[in-house]
């Protein structure tokens, strides 16, 4: 018999579109096998600051479609300190709850070994649109924001062909490339630019002017934001290829973190929402779900926090296979 019978919810660092969805799942799962469920407001520091309401299956009504977070999120420099995690400890044991689901990124897992570490059973869910945490091949939102940088890179392509110019797009990932890779192969980019692979300039330049050899119209570059800026790309080829060759740049920016969760991370964030719950009643903790083979899983943090997860291989020798000037 599980002793767990009140969990909380939190959302913390980078927002993901899903991350409601995932709310929603936490909560109505919890609520599904007789637990009271508590949200706690802008992640970290609403946990230190005791910002915690109980949850109805109202509370998550006409979310899973929402981008962002009903609950908010925070980046909080107080809970990387001691001080600020005992903070936190204090105030769940105030409101008697004895489970917590934190959905995040790698920063939020360590906040979550530690309350872990402190006795408080915690599950995590992984939630950045960077896709960046090992142990699973999706986190919620990562298929949302591919999708959003392929519609932009659609919309890029019509004035790039229009005008016959070189267009440089600039994508999110941090220290990361999986955004830039999949959405520069699903945006039929001619080149992409990733932390993990090093690239230089006089190759570059030569695959666009190899392109226009070829006939083609224009060219479209993706930099993930960990391998240059974007501009720095724009201006090196314009040094070759001379002023009288367009370039433009379009730093795509934040709007890859909002937007309606598409239908593959709805459902991701829905079955991680309930494995958690499930997880937590089990009396697990320190664990993460994840997607793996097709499967859900729960996967230990020590394999995971802190750890880098590398982009696929063949999916960056795929890109450069379907490049029409590589
Ligand atoms: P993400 O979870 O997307 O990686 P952050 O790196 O901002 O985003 O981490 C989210 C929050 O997790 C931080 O604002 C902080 O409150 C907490 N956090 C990050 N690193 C640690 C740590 N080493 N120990 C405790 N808490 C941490
Ligand atoms: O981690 C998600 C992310 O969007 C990264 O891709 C990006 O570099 C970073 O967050 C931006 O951080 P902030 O939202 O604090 O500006």
């Amino acid at each position: 018999m599980s002793e767990i019978k009140r969990i909380a919810v939190l959302t913390s660092g980078g927002d993901s579109p899903g991350m409601n969805a995932a709310v929603r799942a936490v909560v109505r799962a919890g609520l599904a096998y007789d637990l009271r469920v508590y949200g706690i407001k802008n992640g970290y520091q609403g946990l230190i600051d005791g910002d915690i309401t109980e949850m109805t299956t109202m509370s998550v009504s006409d979310t899973i479609q929402r981008g962002g977070t009903i609950l908010g999120t925070a980046r909080c420099e107080e809970f990387k300190t001691e001080a600020g995690q005992k903070k936190g400890i204090e105030q769940l044991k105030l409101h008697d709850i004895d489970g917590l689901v934190a959905v995040g990124g790698d920063g939020t897992f360590r906040g979550a070994a530690k309350l872990s570490e402190a006795g408080v059973k915690t599950i995590g869910l992984p939630g950045t649109i960077d896709n960046d945490i090992p142990g699973t091949e999706f986190c919620i939102g990562f298929d949302t924001a591919v999708n959003t940088v392929c519609t932009s890179i659609d919309m890029l392509r019509d004035t790039a062909s229009a005008h016959h110019r070189t267009i440089i797009v600039e994508v999110m990932g941090r220290a990361c490339g999986w955004i830039a890779l999949v959405g520069g192969i699903v945006g039929g980019a001619d080149a992409i630019l990733i932390p993990e692979v090093p690239f230089d300039y006089g190759k570059l330049v030569e695959t666009v002017k190899k392109g226009y050899a070829l006939g083609k119209s224009h060219t479209l570059i993706v930099v993930a934001e960990g391998a240059a800026k974007g501009y720095t790309v724009g201006e090196e080829i314009k040094k070759v290829m001379g002023e009288e060759h367009e370039v433009r740049v379009s730093v795509l920016g934040y709007i890859q973190r909002g937007g309606s969760p598409k239908a593959f991370d709805r459902l991701l964030a829905s079955r991680f929402g309930r494995l958690a719950v499930k997880g937590l009643m089990e009396g697990k903790t320190a664990m993460m779900t994840g997607w793996v083979e097709g499967q859900e899983v729960l996967v230990p943090f020590e394999g995971v926090v802190g750890k880098k997860n590398t982009i696929d291989p063949s999916l960056y020798e795929l890109a450069n296979i379907l490049a029409t000037s590589s």
